[in-house]
């Protein structure tokens, strides 16, 4: 099985660094005990670089999934009018969760492949100026297409000086963190979101968020309830002496993740995005090579991961996967469509290299 993952180019989970295999192996400690305590902080401390926020940040233990579901019933409330973005399935899903928690979304769609423009929002906006919030997706991994999150900020943030100081702007970055430039404060974003299965490199097992102050005010005047996913008790727990989880957290994969930033922090962010764009560059140069047709409005095209045309896309992915390499076919309505070939996170040319001589050689 590990040996496989060294061939994994789904986008996410990202194949892991054998010092992150070494820490996930350690005996587990006490997460109510000192040592633990010292772990959370840091880990918290180096997520606010990566996030580029002195917002609070909390960890849960659970998928992103978690995490969205989290950002919208501690924030919102039923019957709120939201505005809802989508240009794919994970957009499609934000609206789902917060529609199951009653609240009224106004849905744009975007066609699948290009992104959502600035301009959609801002259109939006002049349609509903007392929106409680808008939903989108930084990168939406089901069609390998990024917004412009800065001009989308700026749009946002108009809106709030103008008109509506109170709109709240809930982010899914669980495919975005750590893979391309994020700059929750500045972009004046709520609750960003993400997971711990690619940009940062670790395994599935974490979701985490950003509160801001408009979030946490928006908390305490809404209606949904929570209890695992209750942002006060994540605070109050994180600020013991001693900071711990509300619940038993997982350990070692939090330990892993203190590790593993702090090596991005030392390789510097700035490396890291740049390495990810040469990543991304390279792939699509090789499966243009070949041939195949690249998916999607090309300018607003994913740095994390590349979408080709595929005909039989499920054929492919079962036929690839015999030769030892695990890439995605399409989702929702690009299911059998097109293939999704992941490079998000940490891989040397070699290894992009092998998995392209094997989509060559067997498709
Ligand atoms: C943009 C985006 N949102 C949400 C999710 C769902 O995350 P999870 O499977 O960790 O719950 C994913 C996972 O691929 C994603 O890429």
């Amino acid at each position: 099985m590990i040996e496989r993952a060294i061939n994994l180019r789904i986008p996410g989970p990202t194949p892991l660094s054998d010092e992150v295999r070494k820490d996930m192996g350690k005996q587990v400690i006490n997460h109510r005990g000192k040592e633990f305590g010292i772990i959370l902080k840091s880990t918290v401390e180096r997520l606010k670089s990566v996030f580029d926020t002195n917002d609070d940040i909390f960890l849960f233990t659970a998928s992103g999934t978690g995490g969205v579901e989290a950002a919208i019933v501690n924030t919102l409330s039923r019957y709120d009018q939201v505005l809802g973005f989508t240009y794919g399935s994970f957009g499609d899903r934000f609206i789902e969760i917060a529609e199951t928690f009653g609240v009224n979304v106004m849905e744009n769609d975007t066609e699948w492949g290009k992104a959502v423009s600035p301009e959609d929002v801002a259109e939006e906006l002049s349609y509903f100026p007392n929106a409680k919030a808008v939903l989108i997706v930084h990168n939406e991994t089901s069609t390998a297409q990024t917004v412009r999150l800065d001009e989308i900020s700026a749009v946002i943030r108009r809106h709030r000086e103008e008109v509506n100081p109170d709109l709240l702007f809930l982010v899914d970055g669980i495919s975005s963190l750590g893979i391309t430039p994020f700059k929750s404060s500045q972009w004046g974003i709520d609750v960003a979101i993400t997971g711990s299965q690619k940009g940062l490199r670790v395994p599935p097992a974490l979701a985490i968020v950003t509160v801001s102050e408009r979030a946490w005010w928006a908390s305490q005047h809404n209606d949904i309830p929570r209890y695992y996913w209750d942002f006060k008790k994540a605070k109050q727990f994180l600020e013991k002496d001693s900071p711990q989880t509300p619940f038993t957290p997982a350990v070692l994969e939090i330990n892993a993740l203190n590790n593993e930033l702090e090596r991005m922090l030392e390789q510097g962010l700035n490396m890291v995005y740049a390495r990810q764009i040469e990543t991304a560059d390279h792939v699509r140069a090789g499966l243009e090579n070949m041939g195949f047709e690249l998916f999607g409005d090309q300018e607003t095209a994913s740095v994390g991961l590349t979408a080709i045309h595929y005909e039989h896309a499920d054929q492919a992915v079962e036929k690839l996967m015999k030769m030892g390499l695990d890439i995605a076919g399409g989702q929702g309505k690009l299911a059998g469509g097109i293939l999704r070939f992941g490079h998000m996170g940490a891989f040397t040319k070699d290894e992009i290299d092998k998995a392209l001589d094997i989509v060559e050689k067997t498709i």
